[in-house]
This record gives structure tokens, C-alpha cells and sequence, in this order.
């Protein structure tokens, strides 16, 4: 038994399906300290869009650390962040009319959603949230009130107060208007069900099993939402930051969220950092009312600044267009084909397939166990983990993309074979 095993907690989860000792790792490849190859089709879970140790982010990251420049600085001014800011504003914001303020929160994704439903139950004076069945949003209290997964809030009791969770057009709940149903939740009198402060969205569940809303569906939502005084809020922590084909995945809606969450691949080198964006006139924060020692990590800054000059020199946009109709292709033409009980859904360069249909769970189990034997990481995620999520970075080289989806298609036919 390794020390992992011996004494890391029981808690760990990734490192279960791919029990290699990881050490070195370049673009879309990893390596095992015994110098094996793995194409990486998981990405730091949507952290690494740009790669791994992207040469580019890489040397403005090593410049800043070797002039000793400020590495923790609290919420200080530094030149790091005023580096970041700008550029976030000059590239992303501004061309897009977005007027957003920015706050910066906690390390990891989760405590920006956390920040986000504290700020918008102070605006609203309401402690009511809307989420969606199939959502994740986090592991903390507040973020986990609001993910629908039961097996992960299974032991914090107690914690989902005033959270109601509303149907996302999915599977059975496609057969109705959600949105239509919604409203009448809020227009019925006695439906048992609070107004809520807000409304928080995933544009693409991901970790519920890779679900595309439609553009119309977040069209309608924001409507409801401006008719009903209800904050729009969208996390997009995971497919944000290029992954559906535009920087912001709720652009494709042509919609502006009241509030957006960013995190993962914002720094642009897998460095902790999170980030919550408002409209200036829900900034009713007093100073210092939602604080943390770790806010604003000064190399993330740098990454982050790096990140976004990367990508318009590089446009990495248009690069995802290009490896999503690949992607699509293949999936349909060498996985879909396989049985009527395959089902692919994605956008951009996040992909599902979905084998629920052949009602044995352990399916994506045995299949990603497959790839990772050929050469492949890649998860599965979804209600009972029968979907297999292909998330490589957004920089990955072409062969290897290609690569990495015939392990898959090679994958699927031995073990649907056995
Ligand atoms: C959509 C979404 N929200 C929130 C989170 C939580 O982020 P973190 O794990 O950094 O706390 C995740 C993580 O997977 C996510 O995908």
C-alpha cells in the first residue's frame, strides 16, 4: 500500500481511477514519474484550458517570481492585480458592454458562489434561492445547498434551507416549459414556495452529466427573472473562460447575468483563484464584510493577465470551433453508432456520452479504466456517473485530440464487446 492509501483520507476521489504517481506534464499530456504518457481528456477539471505549463504564461509567471515581486498581498493594490484588472476589462469587458464590478473571493470556485448568495440575499432582503435539478455548484454549505447531487449533501444536515430546486430541460422535464412552470410556482399563492433573492444557472450542466441549456430557454429565464425582481446568477466556473467557443458561455444567449461567477481555468495555469462579477449597483458590500486572507493569489493575477493575452494572440476561440465540429463528428460517427442507447450532447470542447441506457452503471467505470490503460485520463460524471465527459485543454494539438478519441472509440468496443 502507498502513503495515499495509508493516509491520505478516504475522501480522496480522482486519484482512484487513475492510480499513477504523476509528476511531469506539458500541453495536453501528463506523465507518470515511471515516464508513461497519458493524453489528458479532464484538464484539471476544466482548470487548464491553456494547457499545462503553457510556455507563454509560463515565462511571464517565472519574470514576476524572479524580481521578487509581492506574492501575498491581501487585497492590497499591487501591480499584479492592477495588471489583471485591466487587461480583464480592456479584452473582455469593455468590447463586450458588460459592466460588471469585480469582487475577488476565497481561492476556489466555491467561494465565490458563496459570496454570490450572501450578496444577493442582502440586496433582496430574501433568503430564498432557485437552483436546478442536476447542478453542482460546490462543497461548501452554501454551495452545496444549492447542487442537486443527494449522495454528496447526504451528510450535512440540515443545510438546504430555503433552496428549491426547479427542473432543467432535461430527460422527462424536457416534455414540459420549465420556464412555464416556474412562473407559475412564483405567480401561485400557495405554492409552499418563497420567492428567492435569485436564480443560479449553469449554461451547461457539467458535472450533471454535460446538459446544454437551450438559447432560448436562458433567453426566457432572464425574462422571468426581470419580471419577477429575481437575480440572475450564472456559475460559470466550469465552462466559462473559452470552453463553450466564447470567453463567457451565457454570450451565445446574447443575455447578461446579474451576477457571473468565474474560477478554474481564469488564472490560466491551474492556479487557485476565483472571481464574482456584479452589476455596479448590486456592489452594497460594506468594506471588508466578505473578507479572506487568500484573496486575489498575486501569481494567479499574473497567469490570469498572461491567460488572456495568450489568448487573442493565439485566438483560441476560433480554435474550439475548429476541434468542436472534429469532436462532433467523431463522436457521432464512431461512438453514437455503436447502439441506439449511446447518447452525445456538448458545445464547444466539453462532450458527453451517455450510456445510461444500458442500466449498469459500471459501464463508464470499466470504460475509463480501459482508456486510462491505453494512454487516456478522462472522467465520467453525471447521475449515477453514466456519462463519460471528454474536457482536454482548449489548446490540445489536433493528433492528439485524435489520439485520444480513438482510445475512447477503442474503449467502448472491448468493453461493450465483453
Ligand atoms: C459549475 C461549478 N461550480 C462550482 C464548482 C466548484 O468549484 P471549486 O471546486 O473550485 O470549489 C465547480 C467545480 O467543479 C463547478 O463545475
Amino acid at each position: 500500500m502507498n502513503i495515499f492509501e495509508q493516509r491520505e483520507s478516504n475522501v480522496r476521489s480522482y486519484c482512484r481511477n487513475f492510480p499513477a504517481l504523476f509528476h511531469r506534464a506539458k500541453g495536453s499530456l501528463i506523465y507518470s514519474e515511471s515516464g508513461e504518457a497519458y493524453i489528458d481528456f479532464l484538464a484539471g477539471a476544466g482548470a487548464l484550458n491553456y494547457g499545462h505549463n503553457n510556455d507563454y504564461i509560463k515565462q511571464k509567471v517565472m519574470s514576476y517570481l524572479e524580481a521578487d515581486a509581492i506574492t501575498h498581498g491581501l487585497d492590497f493594490y499591487t501591480s499584479a492585480k492592477e495588471k489583471f484588472l485591466s487587461k480583464f476589462f480592456e479584452t473582455l469587458l469593455y468590447p463586450r458592454s458588460l459592466d460588471y464590478r469585480v469582487q475577488f473571493c476565497g481561492p476556489t470556485g466555491t467561494n465565490a458562489v458563496e459570496a454570490a448568495l450572501k450578496l444577493a440575499r442582502k440586496i433582496k432582503k430574501r433568503p430564498g434561492i432557485f437552483s436546478f435539478m442536476g447542478g453542482y455548484h460546490g462543497m461548501t454549505l452554501g454551495s452545496l445547498s444549492v447542487s442537486g447531487n443527494l449522495e454528496i449533501k447526504a451528510g450535512a444536515f440540515g443545510t438546504s434551507n430555503h433552496v428549491n430546486f426547479m427542473p432543467y430541460p432535461h430527460g422527462f422535464m424536457e416534455k414540459i416549459d420549465t420556464i412555464e412552470f416556474i412562473e407559475a410556482v412564483l405567480n401561485d399563492v400557495n405554492s409552499g414556495i418563497e420567492k428567492p433573492a435569485a436564480i443560479i444557472f449553469e449554461t451547461v450542466q457539467a458535472e450533471g452529466g454535460v446538459i446544454v441549456a437551450p438559447i432560448e430557454w436562458m433567453q426566457k429565464l432572464r425574462q422571468l427573472c426581470d419580471r419577477h425582481n429575481i437575480l440572475l446568477i450564472c456559475d460559470d466556473i466550469q465552462v466559462g473562460c473559452g470552453r463553450t467557443g466564447s470567453f463567457f458561455s451565457f454570450e451565445r444567449a446574447n443575455i447578461i447575468p446579474d451576477m457571473v461567477i468565474l474560477s478554474k481555468s481564469i488564472s490560466g495555469y491551474g492556479f487557485p483563484m476565483s472571481l464574482l462579477l456584479f452589476k455596479p449597483e448590486l456592489d452594497i458590500w460594506k468594506p471588508g464584510e466578505h473578507n479572506g486572507t487568500f484573496r486575489g493569489n498575486q501569481l494567479a493575477f499574473i497567469g490570469a493577465a498572461a491567460a488572456l493575452e495568450y489568448r487573442e494572440i493565439t485566438n483560441i476561440e476560433q480554435e474550439v470551433k475548429t476541434k468542436e465540429t472534429f469532436l462532433y463528428n467523431f463522436l457521432i460517427d464512431k461512438i453514437a453508432s455503436i447502439s441506439d442507447k449511446v447518447k452525445i450532447r456538448g458545445i464547444g470542447l466539453i462532450w458527453g456520452i451517455d450510456i445510461a441506457d444500458f442500466g449498469d452503471s459500471s459501464l463508464t467505470k470499466k470504460i475509463i479504466s480501459r482508456c486510462f490503460e491505453l494512454g487516456l485520463i478522462v472522467e465520467r460524471t453525471g447521475r449515477n456517473n453514466t456519462v463519460i465527459k471528454i474536457l482536454p485543454p482548449l489548446t490540445i494539438e489536433m493528433p492528439i485530440l485524435e489520439k485520444g478519441c480513438f482510445i475512447i472509440k477503442q474503449a467502448f468496443d472491448e468493453c461493450l464487446a465483453k
